[in-house]
């Protein structure tokens, strides 16, 4: 029956934790997650007063400052996520950075911005799942990684920042594989997204825009559509999904 399809998921009583939630794509998920009736842990490394002000204004949200690249910061927020729990529902691993560095400058590009890109998108995203894993497999969880078009197609704001966003895709195939069938993870990729980080991109925007079959840029809404989908499909895991107007096909 149809009507049995749009009640996929139920998010009442649900845990969330979304990293990186005080801005942009994050922030968004985590209003949504909210709106829906989960409890929302949200987190940020440096925006204390955002998250603690963002959570006020949400039904069930509370804010955990923490630094995903440091690993006493990643404890506790396992701590934290323990004592609001017992256990975790959905983890969204969307916080990330970049160095915005042309491709052609490959001395720019030197091994203190790729450590200091890995150390958050690919070590910091690996040690908090790895770290919540057993409160994940004891509510049959799912995990959403943050990735990008840049993970998929030889583009992005930097060469480390787009082989960070590839081995995202390959942690995402790799984990789903390995905590399976308790836990599913998947991976959203979208194009370029209308948000903090990308507010001085005009021409790049102007350009995805003439790129794109859809011919426009992705808002954060359209983001987490996708991951509200891939949230609720009990039958997928291991995937990464484009959510980015077709830009890939040009
Ligand atoms: N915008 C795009 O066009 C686009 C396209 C494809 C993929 N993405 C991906 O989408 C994700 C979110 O991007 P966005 O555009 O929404 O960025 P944004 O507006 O700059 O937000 C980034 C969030 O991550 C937090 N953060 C940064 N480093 C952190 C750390 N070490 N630990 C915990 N939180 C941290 C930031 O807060 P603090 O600074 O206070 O920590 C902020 O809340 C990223 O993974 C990005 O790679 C974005």
């Amino acid at each position: 029956m149809a009507s049995q399809i749009t009640d996929g998921y139920n998010y009442e009583g649900k845990l969330a934790l979304v990293t990186g939630s005080t801005s942009g794509i994050g922030e968004y998920i985590a209003k949504t997650l909210s709106e829906l009736g989960a409890t929302v842990i949200i987190n940020s490394s440096k925006s204390k007063d955002r998250g603690e002000e963002l959570a006020a204004s949400l039904k069930n949200a509370s804010y955990c400052q923490g630094d995903i690249s440091d690993h006493s910061q990643i404890l506790k927020i396992v701590e934290y996520v323990k004592s609001v729990g017992p256990n975790l529902d959905i983890l969204v691993n969307n916080a990330g950075i970049t160095h915005l560095i042309s491709h052609s400058d490959l001395e720019a590009a030197n091994v203190d911005v790729w450590k200091d890109i890995f150390s958050v998108n690919v070590f910091g995203t690996w040690d908090l799942t790895v770290g919540l894993m057993p409160y994940l497999r004891a509510s049959n969880g799912v995990v959403i990684n943050i990735s990008s078009i840049a993970g998929i197609r030889p583009t992005g704001s930097s060469i480390p920042y787009s082989v960070s966003k590839a081995a995202i895709n390959q942690m995402t195939k790799l984990l789903a594989k390995t905590v399976g069938p308790e836990v599913r993870v998947n991976a959203v990729a979208p194009g370029l997204v209308e948000t903090p980080w990308t507010k001085d991109w005009g021409p790049a925007k102007d350009i995805a825009k003439s790129q794109t079959p859809l011919n426009d840029v992705a808002s954060p809404k359209d983001v987490t559509e996708l991951v509200l989908g891939l949230i609720s499909s009990r039958f997928v895991t291991g995937e990464v999904v484009l959510v980015d107007g077709g830009w890939n096909l040009r």
